[in-house]
């Protein structure tokens, strides 16, 4: 399959989880990508996103590497559970600086690039807590919430530039940030017991729909939220 031929990617947070997945699943469909994140891995550029001049430095770097843009994906991000009383401002202002304002300034750095593209593409990394919420994630919600409001607006103005903004909202996965607790059987069964899918998505799944909305089969759709959470939020 070659629904990516041609196409020229940027993905965050691509050596864990969702990240990793989407670089294997882009790569496979034709697409030439370029791969970072905080933490090492195999072709992967080692750079914190949330550092002083980071997001102008990976869009020079994917330039150089890959000659232009067509396709951004804001994916890297950072979940911790914390009661309302452990939500330190220190807490609040990492969630924020990882989850909302580095894929902003990403936006800003690739823009140039994305609008000199046939077809431009930003695909953000939002959350079921894009919409919804649950105890111990004031912050995690509030910074995902801030990537839904940050798709519409962008899809707003950036959809007279022929570039299209969209999210996904995934549910529960094993990854980097939730493996430790999904390793406990009870709160695995928890988790598996809230999908009517009765299991927990595999990271491949979520690349799916990230694929999907890169795709020219996503080419009238802005501004949407891309649910993938087996039903978990089907419930009222
Ligand atoms: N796992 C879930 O259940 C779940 C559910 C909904 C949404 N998400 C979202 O999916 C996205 C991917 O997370 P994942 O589940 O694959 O977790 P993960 O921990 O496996 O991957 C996240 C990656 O982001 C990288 N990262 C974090 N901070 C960074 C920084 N400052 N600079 C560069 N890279 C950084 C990490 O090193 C890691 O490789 C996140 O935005 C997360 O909020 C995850």
């Amino acid at each position: 399959m070659n629904r990516l031929a041609g196409k020229r990617a940027l993905i965050t947070g691509a050596a864990s989880g969702i990240g990793e997945a989407a670089v294997h699943r882009f790569r496979e469909e034709g697409a030439q990508v370029f791969a970072v994140d905080r933490a090492a891995g195999e072709g992967v550029t080692q750079i914190d996103i949330t550092a002083p001049g980071a997001p102008e430095e990976i869009a020079a770097k994917a330039k150089a590497a890959l000659g232009g843009l067509d396709i951004l994906v804001n994916n890297a991000g950072l979940g911790t559970w914390a009661k309302f009383d452990d939500t330190t401002d220190e807490l609040w202002d990492r969630m924020f600086a990882v989850n909302s304002r580095a894929p902003f300034q990403l936006v800003r750095a690739c823009l140039p690039m994305l609008k000199e593209s046939k077809a431009g593409r930003i695909i953000n990394t939002g959350s079921v807590m894009s919409e919804r919420t649950d105890k111990g994630l004031v912050a995690y919600t509030a910074s995902k919430h801030a990537i839904a409001g940050m798709t519409r607006g962008l899809a707003l103005e950036f959809g007279p530039l022929g570039i299209t903004v969209n999210f996904v909202m995934p549910g529960a996965i094993a990854t980097g940030m939730t493996r430790e607790s999904f390793e406990d059987p009870k709160v695995r069964a928890i988790w598996e017991k809230k999908s009517p899918l009765r299991r927990i998505a595999e990271p491949i799944e979520i690349a799916h729909g990230m694929l999907f909305l890169a795709s020219d089969d996503a080419s009238f759709i802005t501004g949407t939220g891309l649910l993938i959470d087996g039903g978990l939020t089907l419930r009222t």
